[in-house]
């Protein structure tokens, strides 16, 4: 079992180039199952979900190849349709690749993505969607079977909810299927406009998004082409948490402040100075820091349910009383038992958390119960006084490539510890 030792209180500084995006790199990895022949991914971050990917691609008969963040993939020869259920249990974004699989060959066959650390996660709105689009689906003991029979045909989708996924999933069906696809009330976040010019660059005709509507002419065929991968802002939020708990200066090289606005806007109301030159960010933070009013997770532009944990890790030590609504998943507040562990003062009762800052925490045992959750405690653990182990590491591994490494290079005293 691995574990984290992180002994706390050194101020983190330095400067750091922001990873790139593990939610864009997935999907962009089942994107390429489309394009004919050669595409190349540069800053691919080197993740244990990107290598899953990789392991799907390879077992639908694309080589997939991984070396210094660069994904490279061949699709010469990608006729296989099926994806085997362990390779779907080890991880739910596996999803996104029944989209690009049926557009690629008409049809797919796959299990029910592994169980979620985060609460119910429904797919839904990608069977509908999908169905509208021509797709005949069978669901059975767990194993989901479509077919198109008369290929993928263009349709409008009104989405009950801008799913992220589900509107990935029907940009890959639709990208190369007949005549107009329109996604209405699709998501707007950053990471379906990183697919949509993956898509564009191999040639394929989306427009919108990012927006609401999404118009998507189908296209006979898509070729390779060589793309970078965007920059990883729940990473640039977790460093900013990291900058908040060890009262330091951070600069992250390489990220859209854009794309973060909701959560430096959050930092700067807790008396963060934040400085947003072309792609990149400072942050200086004098501690203690304030307490916020109210943080409501929404989906793109509003706060990302992905950055709460880590900004609640911040608001632990934060002067005064602050408030968080949950309002994108079920269970995301897994992280507040171990929070409370290291001294924090949090109440939650249902979707909402209340966080009573407390004018430090102490190093304590504890357990990473899902990726975000676990990169809570490290950003909490280097502002503790103390020895931190964080337990649960394989899920930081996730989407946070060699944290230990990063936070190192930026002045932290942390460490892998093995067995
Ligand atoms: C993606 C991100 C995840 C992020 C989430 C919200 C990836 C790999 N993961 O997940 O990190 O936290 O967006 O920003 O990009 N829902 C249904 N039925 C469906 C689909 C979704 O009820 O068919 C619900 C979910 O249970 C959840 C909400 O909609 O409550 C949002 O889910 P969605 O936007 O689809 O998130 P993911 O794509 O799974």
């Amino acid at each position: 079992m691995q574990r984290l030792i992180i002994k706390g209180g050194k101020r983190l500084c330095g400067e750091i180039k922001v990873q790139g995006a593990k939610n864009s790199a997935l999907p962009l990895l089942a994107g390429c199952l489309l394009a004919e022949g050669r595409t190349v991914l540069t800053r691919c971050p080197e993740l244990s979900d990107v290598f899953t990917a990789c392991r799907i691609l390879n077992e639908l008969g694309c080589k997939c190849s991984f070396r210094d963040n660069t994904a490279v993939t061949d699709t010469s020869g990608a006729e296989g349709f099926c994806i085997s259920e362990a390779l779907m249990r080890e991880m739910r974004s596996s999803i996104v690749f029944m989209g690009a699989v049926l557009g690629r060959t008409g049809k797919c066959e796959l299990s029910y993505p592994g169980g979620c650390e985060l609460g119910p996660r429904p797919i839904d709105m990608h069977i509908t969607a999908l169905r509208q689009l021509g797709v005949k689906i069978s669901e059975e003991h767990g194993r989901i079977s479509c077919v198109c029979p008369k290929g993928i045909r263009g349709a409008v989708i009104d989405l009950p909810f801008p799913s992220v996924g589900a509107t990935e999933n029907i940009m890959l069906a639709a990208v190369c299927g007949e005549g107009e696809t329109l996604i209405r009330n699709a998501a707007r976040e950053p990471e379906i406009r990183d697919l949509a010019a993956l898509l564009n660059r191999c040639g394929a005709d989306i427009r919108g998004a990012g927006c609401s509507t999404i118009r998507i002419n189908g296209v006979k065929s898509l070729h390779g082409c060589e793309y970078e991968v965007m920059p990883d802002r729940i990473a640039a939020a977790t460093y900013m948490a990291a900058a908040a708990t060890t009262g330091g200066e951070l600069g992250l090289l390489g990220v859209n402040c854009e794309d973060v606005r909701a959560v430096t806007a959050v930092f700067e109301e807790m008396g963060a100075a934040v400085y947003c030159p072309e792609n990149s960010i400072f942050i200086s933070c004098a501690r203690p820091l304030r307490a916020v009013r109210m943080i409501r997770t929404m989906p793109y532009p509003g706060f990302p349910t992905d950055a709460q944990a880590v900004v609640m890790a911040a608001l632990a030590t934060a002067r005064g009383s602050s408030m968080i609504a949950e309002n994108i998943f079920e269970c995301r507040y897994r992280h507040v038992d171990e929070l409370v562990r290291m001294g924090a003062d949090i109440k939650t009762s249902g979707r909402t958390a209340v966080i009573q800052g407390v004018s430090r925490l102490y190093g304590a045992n504890v357990m990473a119960h899902e990726l975000r959750g676990g990169a809570a405690l490290v950003a909490a653990a280097l502002g503790a006084e103390g020895m931190t182990a964080v337990s649960g590491v394989q899920y930081i591994d996730r989407g946070y490539e060699q944290i230990e490494r990063a936070f190192g290079s930026l002045g932290a005293d942390i460490r892998r510890a093995f067995g």
